[in-house]
């Protein structure tokens, strides 16, 4: 049997790696500026998630959402106190899209209302409800379409009022920053304007953090840089570095019902072991404090840098612009200088490292791509 061949992949094998650093089935060694798209937060194999899931994978590996699992209330519990959402209440799944699925079934069955309205260039993943609620008409199938869901440009409070003024809205539902979409920021007017609108029409405000959640902005969610709250909060992706996982965190006016949701793998020993471990790391190594740092060095060396047209973005979650005449400079960045760059289209460069991250890494990339941009 072949693969299914949905992705372009690069001729590259890593097999190895270590924080920043990545070795390749050929011995050629790679610094990852990328995570696996925003997914390794605390660096490749670090010896403290190595050491916690090799004990408990010698312990239990996994049972199902049938017994008590106190790992899923450590975690619960950690989680609630890092992130300063204490009081909300945690239901974990396996992926960011399960997660917006789940965020947004919730918020249909608190509300009784069946609308969404979500934002232009907006990404939610690809399960029905969220690839529904995602502005890309190409990655939706005709079976994902559906009259409940309503887009409107970013930052445009008034649109958004229009629109919910019609009613029947269950819920808002906005990522913490852009990232598909090459790195757009909500401002931080707009992220209170719609909460004051959501409480005026009676609907919930879904903040999807799954890629600039989990500190990588120098807050544990973007949304806390602007001092609005959400109802419901999304989140994968660094939740374990790699180890696939999915949270979903609940206000406390939103009651659970037994069998409103369910999962066989959600929130099973391992990835609570993976999760309690990320946490660990992020807090003993300062690590949102490093996010912010390095966030703001490569701010200052590439802001102005002459193959920049605009710099986006906030701690490690990064855009770069390009100008036209450097469109490409990602594949020089790979093959020439050995670094793994994201990209939204030809003509931005995202930045997602690890918050591991080091001084020296950082100047590392940026000698190398003042090296090829001269
Ligand atoms: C903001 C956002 N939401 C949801 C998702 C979907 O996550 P997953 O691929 O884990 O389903 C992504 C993935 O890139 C994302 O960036």
């Amino acid at each position: 049997m072949k693969l299914f061949e949905v992705y372009q992949l690069w001729d590259i094998e890593p097999v190895k790696g270590s924080d920043t650093t990545l070795w390749d089935k050929n011995g050629e060694v790679y610094t990852d500026l990328y995570g696996g798209h925003a997914v390794i937060s605390v660096g490749h194999c670090h010896p403290h998630y190595v050491k916690k899931l090799s004990e408990q994978l010698g312990n239990l590996g996994f049972y199902s959402n049938a017994v008590q699992n106190q790992l899923q209330k450590d975690l619960a519990a950690r989680l609630g106190r890092i992130c300063g959402y204490d009081d909300y209440a945690l239901f974990l799944c396996n992926s960011g899209a399960e997660a917006n699925e789940n965020a947004l079934k919730v918020a249909s069955f608190h509300t009784g209302k069946p609308k969404v309205l979500a934002f232009r260039k907006a990404f939610h993943g690809r399960t029905s409800g969220a690839v529904a609620a995602t502005d890309n008409p190409k990655i939706q199938a005709p079976f994902n379409e559906t009259a409940n869901i309503v887009f409107v440009p970013l930052n445009d409070l008034e649109a958004v009022d229009n629109e919910l003024a019609k009613g029947g809205f269950a819920a808002v539902i906005i990522e913490g920053i852009q990232g598909v979409a090459g790195i757009y920021e909500p401002t931080g007017d707009f992220l209170n304007g719609l909460r004051t609108l959501c409480d005026k029409y009676g609907c919930l405000l879904i903040l999807d953090e799954i890629q600039s959640g989990y500190g990588r902005t120098g807050k544990f969610f973007a949304h806390q840089h602007h001092g609005v709250r959400a109802d419901i909060i999304t989140m994968a992706k660094g939740m374990a570095n790699g180890f696939p996982i999915g949270g979903v965190l609940i206000s406390p006016a939103i009651k659970p019902v037994h069998g409103m949701l369910g999962t066989t793998f959600g929130g099973n020993h391992l990835a609570c072991t993976a999760a309690l471990a990320v946490l660990d790391i992020i807090e003993n190594e300062n690590l949102i404090e490093n996010a912010a740092k390095i966030g703001e060095f490569f701010e200052q060396a590439f802001k102005d840098d002459k193959a920049v047209k605009e710099y986006r973005g906030k701690g490690l979650m990064i855009g770069l612009e390009l100008k036209e005449e450097y469109v490409g400079l990602r594949n020089r960045l790979l093959f020439e200088k050995h670094f793994f760059t994201g990209a939204a289209g030809a003509g931005v460069i995202r930045l997602l490292p690890s918050l591991t991250i080091s001084q020296e890494t950082a100047e590392s990339f940026v000698k190398a791509w003042k090296e090829i941009t001269v």
